[in-house]
Parts: structure tokens; sequence; C-alpha cells
């Protein structure tokens, strides 16, 4: 969707991310309240971020001191604008520092859960009634010494004497604490607040309203093209698929490509499943050779990724060409993909780098730059959430829209070494072994995601009488609601117990299982 469009059919806000990991949280939280906004790297040109027409800005916390040489800074647009806004930790000693306040290191650093006392002022939500004592999430090493003209505080905490301050006259608001993380009590009710009162922004971005402008845009992108769209069976593809559908009718065609790398009856399910629901045109191809011998010897995750995107787009172009007969337009056709905003988020911007470097999400980073699509991208601006509640408003089915997540490269990044046929195997059935299990004991929902990995390890035990020599199977099972951060299940130790004989005595050459038990972070939630 182009921003211009957004701007003129939905009411929007700007953030601007100074490189905070809570950043993206802002964007859900203000999303949440059904206002359309975007997260924008802080030195994004003026024209760009103006061209959302937002109604006021959000500037996000960062790692940096305002006053250290080379740190972000606040673009002159911001309050040339006359807009309001809104300054969140680093984006509040911004604020007072391009207003003529101080800035310096504190005395008493405050991180975590911290109590403030509220002084009354138009960002406290109503819903706070008489509360005058807030419990928030801080993280900071810098406050404000000296207030800039015009401002006062609104509250204040043992550590801060401006926990929060606005200005007399100017829309114009901060807050030391973090309001976009759970932590903080009432936090989504004052961003809601700031949007709705003090921006004046209507709850416009709903389900229909998306659903409505998806359509409208893709309409406008695909023109009278062929598009073709990968079908993983996930919640983000199946979505995409059917908004295109929606939009272009027959000028869709869905491919669903059995790389070889999917779990143990998914190829016929998924088939089975999209047949039945969705009423586009599928073409369903075995390409298993194809990958296997592409990640032939390979080893490193990276180079699996990349390898398997190239083979996908190498399968399209070759279903466009052997099977799809072309819509009427002669243009470049378009390949859909289920791309989600945080994947763009993460692989974008300076000091989204780092983050874009711990792992290169097959249907952002693993394309090939030499192909023949152009990209369709409808839910490229959407979150999760988001992509759940428009699929259940197009008549998805719950199953489809409550599975698990599983990725693009399948299971070759959770087969640790070399993808073979016989390890595929072996894995897929400790797979099922583990979803059928934790389907019995209704533990499917109760968990965001849940695998088995098959370790690049062999391990001595025995098995009847005699020594075995076999690989290790590892099970993951974590609660997120975001995937961003994860904790790892505590899945009852009657289950585990369970899954361990059962994947020891019914996967040949496996003769050891262990759990998971590790955070993301340090840890990833898939191993590779
Ligand atoms: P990580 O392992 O980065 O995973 O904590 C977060 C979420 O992303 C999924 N994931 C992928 N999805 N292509 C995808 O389409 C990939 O290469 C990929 N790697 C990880 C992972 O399953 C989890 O839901």
């Amino acid at each position: 969707m182009s921003l211009i469009t957004i701007a003129q059919m939905t009411d929007a806000v700007a953030i601007l991310d100074f490189g905070s990991q809570y950043s993206q949280l802002i964007a859900r939280r203000v999303r949440e309240a059904q206002v359309y906004c975007e997260l924008f790297p802080w030195d994004t040109p003026a024209q760009r971020v103006l061209a959302l027409k937002p109604r006021g800005f959000i500037l996000s916390g960062g790692p940096n001191s305002v006053y250290a040489p080379g740190a972000p800074y606040l673009p002159e647009y911001v309050l040339a604008s006359g807009l309001p806004v809104l300054g969140i930790c680093y984006g509040m000693q911004l604020l007072a520092q391009a207003l003529g306040g101080r800035v310096a290191p504190s005395s008493h650093r405050e991180y975590g859960r911290t109590e403030i006392a509220l002084t009354a002022a138009p960002i406290w939500p109503p819903a706070l009634g008489s509360t005058q004592t807030l419990s928030v999430w801080m993280s900071h090493g810098d406050r404000i010494e000296l207030l800039p003209d015009g401002f006062i505080p609104i509250a204040r905490s043992a550590g801060s004497p401006v926990a929060a301050m606005m200005h007399i006259q100017r829309p114009l608001y901060a807050l030391q604490f973090h309001p976009e993380v759970q932590h903080t009590q009432h936090g989504a009710a004052i961003l809601a607040q700031f949007v709705y009162h003090i921006c004046n922004c209507r709850p416009s971005w709903t389900p229909e309203n998306i659903i409505e402008q998806s359509i409208a845009q893709i309409r406008a992108q695909v023109a009278d093209r062929t598009v073709i769209c990968g079908l993983s069976g996930g919640v983000d593809s199946s979505v995409a698929a059917a908004l295109v559908h929606r939009a272009v009718g027959d000028q869709l065609t869905c491919v669903f490509v059995n790389t070889g790398l999917l779990r143990k009856g998914e190829p016929e399910q998924v088939v089975a499943t999209f047949r039945r629901e969705q009423g586009a045109k599928l073409i369903a191809v075995d390409a298993t050779e194809t990958f296997l011998e592409a990640l032939q010897g390979v080893v490193d995750p990276e180079e699996k990724r990349r390898r398997i995107g190239e083979r996908f787009v190498r399968v399209f172009e070759r279903v466009l060409a052997e099977q799809i007969k072309p819509a009427n337009g002669s243009g470049r056709p378009l390949l859909c993909q289920g791309t989600l905003y945080p994947d763009v988020i993460e692989s974008r911007g300076p000091e989204r780098q780092a983050a874009a470097k711990i792992k290169t999400h097959h249907n952002v980073g693993g394309l090939p730059s030499q192909m023949e699509f152009e990209l369709l991208e409808p839910l490229r601006y959407l979150f999760k959430d988001e992509v759940r509640t428009i699929g259940l408003r197009l008549g998805l089915p719950e199953t489809l829209i409550w599975r698990h997540p599983f990725p693009g490269p399948g299971l070759a990044v959770r087969i640790l070494g070399e993808v073979t046929w016989d390890r595929l195997e072996r894995l897929r059935l400790a797979d099922a072994i583990l979803q059928e299990e934790l389907e019995h004991a209704g533990l499917l929902r109760a968990t965001a995601q849940a695998f088995a990995v098959l370790l690049p390890v062999r391990t001595v035990g025995v098995t009847g009488d005699e020594r075995a020599y076999g690989e290790v199977v590892a099970i993951r099972a974590v609660t997120t609601e975001d995937f961003m951060t994860a904790d790892w299940a505590r899945l009852p130790s009657d289950l585990l117990a369970r899954l361990s004989s059962r994947i020891t005595n019914e996967v040949p050459g496996i003769n050891r299982v262990v759990y998971d038990i590790t955070t993301k972070p340090p840890a990833t939630i898939e191993w590779e």
C-alpha cells in the first residue's frame, strides 16, 4: 500500500525510530487503537514521512545520549510542522534539547519498574480517574536537568524530577518512561489518549477499512497483469492470496511448492484445505528433488536460506512459463508474498541493520536480485494480529488462522548440518509425534510454536542390549505474543516423558531427546 493512498483514506501518525528495542511496540499499540501509523528510521527524508499526512509524531526511545557526538537528532520538519509531538525516553530528551532544555547523565539511573506521581494533564487518560501514581517501565541513564521554556513537569519519580512534561501552549508532550511496554500501567491508554485527543485521529484503521484499502491498492499495482502467489499453507500467504483473489480474481494463480522440506502429511493437507476454503486457481508442484539437490553438502544456515529462496523463484518462473495462460496485460508478472511489517522494519534503517543480520527471513532477504517478477506484498504494512483479524473477516477457517507459523525454508533450518532425505524423514516422524501429543494434551493453542529439531551430533546409548550411536532430537516449544521475544513453554513433565519415550522408540536412529529451555533472547526461536 502506498503512503499516499493510506493518507487519503485514514488518519495517521508517524513514529520516528531512534533505535529503541521497543519502537515496534509503539506502532503495535497505536494500531491496536485502530489508528494507522508507520515507523520511519529517524533520518528518513522529510518528504517521505510527510507523504503520510500525519496528524502527529511520536519520537521513540533509543540507545544513545542526545549530547553524544554524532547522536541521532530531531529533524527540523517535526517541530516546524506545528503538529502534536509525543517524545518517549530518548525522544523526550531530544525535544528538551531541541527547545533549549538541558539533558545530563543521571546519578540515579532507572531501569525497570518505577513508581511515578502524576499531576493533571491532557495526556493522562480519563480512565485513570483520580489515580495519582502509576507503575511504569523506565530504561534510561540520562535525565532532564533544565526544562525548556514553556514546559511544565507532569510526573516525577524518585530518580527523575521530570518523568513527563508538556508545553503549556503547544501540543508537545514527553514521557521519560515507556508507555508501549506491557509493564507500564495504562500505557496503551496513554498512547490512545495522545492519538485520539491530542492528534484528533479517528479510530479508522478497522478490519473493513484495511481490507478495502488493500484491495484498492492491489488493483492499482496489478492492473491487468498476471499474479502468482506462492502458497505455503500458513496464515500469511493464505490471507495474502485471499486478498489478491478478491481484488483481481482469475488474474491470480496460487502455486503450492512441495519442497520436500515440509512436515508429515502437510502437502496433501494444504492443498485439500485450499481447494475447500478458497476459490482461487491452484497449481501444486512437486519440486523435492530440485530443493534437495540445491541443499546437498550445505551446512551454513544463511546459505541454506539463500539457495531455497533462489529455487523458489526459479520454480515459480518455470510454472509461469509452462502452465499459466498470461492475463491480458503484457507487463511484468507479479509474485505475491506474505511479507509482514515486522520483517520490513527489521530489515531496514541504519540502526536496524544489526537486527536484520541475525537471520535472513527468506520472504524478504533471500530472493535473488535477478528475477522476472515484480513483488506484490499486500501485508507489508500489517502486523500478525491484523492479518489474523482480516483473515477471519475474509472467511478463512480458525484452524488455519491459528496455525503455528512455519518458516519458509521449512525443515531445512530445523536440520542442523546437512539436509538429506533420511534425516528429513527422521525429523518428520519425530515432529509428527510432538504435534500429535500436544494436540492430545490440548496444548497446541497454549504454545505459539512447537517443533522438533534434528541435531548434528551423535551420542552413545543402548538399544536392547546393543550399543547404539544415534542422533539427537531437541524439542522446542515457546510462548510469545509477537515472536520477537519468547519464553520456553513449561510443558508438563509427563508429556515430556511420553515424547522422549515415543520418539526414541518410534524413530529409527534417534536415541536421545532433549528439551530446549532457552528464552529469546539470547536464543532465537528456530535453531538456525
Ligand atoms: P527466530 O528464529 O528468528 O524466528 O526467533 C521468529 C519467527 O520467524 C520464523 N522464521 C522464519 N520464517 N523464513 C520464514 O518465513 C525464515 O527464514 C525464518 N526464520 C525464522 C520462526 O519460525 C518464528 O516464527
